[in-house]
């Protein structure tokens, strides 16, 4: 009697890991096209905005000091964000899914002197940069849409309307150093790097 007791919870607990198997696998399914799942960040001509909620709900990849022309400390420094999944995604296979959003922000530096040195804060924000990876070319023709991605440039005062009018003039040229990794400057990255 003990021995059958045992056997059915067993059942139970195994026929309830099956079901949530089965219905996590479904969801994936509704969701492959576009993994990681993020707000959508492009309407249905491809124009792109800055995603409202990235600050909380992104993960943060890593950050850029551009150098003052003149003086110590920097310029600008940015801060790189992706959606959600993003990292772990690329340590399975070293790529990045579609769907997978990136946001850049750039922020004019203030420099100050501080009990650790001389020490360059996030000040002004300037604006944000936004990639989204295409791997079906959704938006062909739409000249911010190629290579693999989409790609836009928001001035701070408007992240809903980009600046950006063609890709290959606004940003590839500066992206081919990055060329070998998907246009992406994973050096800066280190959760990409393990
Ligand atoms: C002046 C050269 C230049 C231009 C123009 C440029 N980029 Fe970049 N971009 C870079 C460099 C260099 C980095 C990494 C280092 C840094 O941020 O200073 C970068 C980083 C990024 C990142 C962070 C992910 C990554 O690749 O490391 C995004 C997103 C991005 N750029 C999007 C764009 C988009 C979209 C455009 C066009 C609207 C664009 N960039 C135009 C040079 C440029």
């Amino acid at each position: 009697m003990r021995t059958a007791n045992v056997v059915v919870v067993i059942c139970i607990a195994g026929m309830s890991a099956i079901f949530a198997i089965a219905s996590h696998g479904q969801m994936d399914v509704a969701g492959s096209n576009k993994r990681p799942k993020a707000e959508a960040v492009d309407d249905a001509a491809g124009n792109l905005h800055v995603p409202d909620a990235y600050r909380t709900t992104y993960q943060s990849l890593g950050s850029w000091a551009v150098s003052a022309d003149q003086g110590r400390g920097s310029k600008e420094l940015h801060l790189v964000y992706a959606s959600p999944g993003t990292i772990a995604a690329y340590s399975r296979d070293g790529h990045f899914p579609a769907g997978t959003v990136l946001v850049k922000e750039v922020y004019e530096a203030a420099t100050e002197p501080m009990t650790t040195g001389t020490v360059s804060h996030a000040d002004t924000l300037k604006g944000w940069f936004v990639m989204v990876k295409d791997s079906n070319g959704r938006h062909a023709g739409n000249k911010l849409w190629g290579d693999g991605w989409g790609w836009s440039w928001f001035d701070a005062a408007n992240p809903s309307k980009t600046t950006s009018t063609d890709y290959n003039v606004d940003c590839l040229s500066c992206h081919q150093p990055a060329r070998a990794s998907d246009w992406i400057y994973v050096q800066g990255y280190p959760a990409l790097k393990q």
